[in-house]
């Protein structure tokens, strides 16, 4: 059965101290409550390890933001898959759409990652989405199914089958526009029936398809009450817990 699962990405924010601070905080809060979800914070490579160590992994996992695409050797300033979990943490941010614009992530790279991400036990959060042009061409569905195919049809079934998707329009991304309930459901629908075609009804029945591009707490009860809609990854509103946890508990 495909979960629920409601994941921060904290991007470039936070310092150590405010990060651990604020992983702290949330710890504290889902202390002796129970949620219907599970919850994930993607924090900056620097905070993984400490922030591991600081709270309850059984009910918050850690994810970072991104890993390299090569194992390991001179590849200054890169991180690899290996390290990640080498720290504790579980999952890692892929494809996001601010990697794939501003550090020329291509769909072959991002393949290269996911397959790394793998063999080292992480789960992928793999993000697709298409940016406002497309939408408004109609080429959206066209987009998102290529993104699909480039970097993860060539997996196999058993592999696809460990990877968490986040549908995020990027024209939704960081700017308070959040794609309708409709929107969401009609693209995630169309996510669920891309994977069926590929690797059958129980592949894709039990893929969780997270939500992401300016959710928040009002928005979040509506977006998620949609049957192919099975949480979702968060941005600005995860940076305090007094905003991320009413996401939480909108399940
Ligand atoms: P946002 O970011 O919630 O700030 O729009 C979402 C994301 O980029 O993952």
């Amino acid at each position: 059965m495909r979960k629920n699962i409601v994941a921060g990405n904290w991007k470039m924010n936070k310092n150590l101290q405010e990060g651990l601070a604020l992983a702290k905080e949330l710890d504290a809060t889902l202390k002796g409550k129970k949620v219907n979800c599970d919850v994930i914070i993607g924090t900056p490579f620097i905070h993984l390890a400490k922030v591991v160590e600081a709270i309850d992994t059984h009910k918050i996992g850690v994810a970072a933001q991104n890993c390299a695409d090569k194992a390991s050797g001179a590849y200054t300033g890169e991180v690899s898959a290996e390290m990640v979990a080498s720290t504790g943490a579980k999952y890692v941010i892929l494809g996001h759409s601010e990697r794939r614009a501003y550090y020329h992530e291509t769909p072959e790279i991002l393949k290269q990652k996911v397959i790394l991400a793998l063999a080292n036990g992480l789960t992928p959060i793999f993000c697709i989405g298409e940016v406002l042009a497309e939408r408004e061409a109609e080429k959206h569905f066209e987009i998102v199914k290529s993104q699909l195919q480039k970097s993860l049809f060539e997996l196999s079934s058993e592999d696809f089958s460990k990877l968490i998707l986040a549908y995020e329009p990027v024209w939704a991304i960081g700017t308070g526009k959040t794609a309708t309930p409709e929107q969401a459901q009609e693209m995630h629908a169309f996510i669920r029936k891309t994977i069926a075609e590929k690797y059958g009804d129980e592949v894709a029945d039990n893929t969780s398809i997270l939500y992401g591009g300016s959710a928040n707490a009002s928005n979040a009860k509506e977006l998620f009450a949609n049957p192919d809609v099975d949480g979702g990854l968060i941005g600005g509103a995860s940076l305090s817990v007094d905003k991320f946890m009413p996401i939480i508990e909108a399940f």
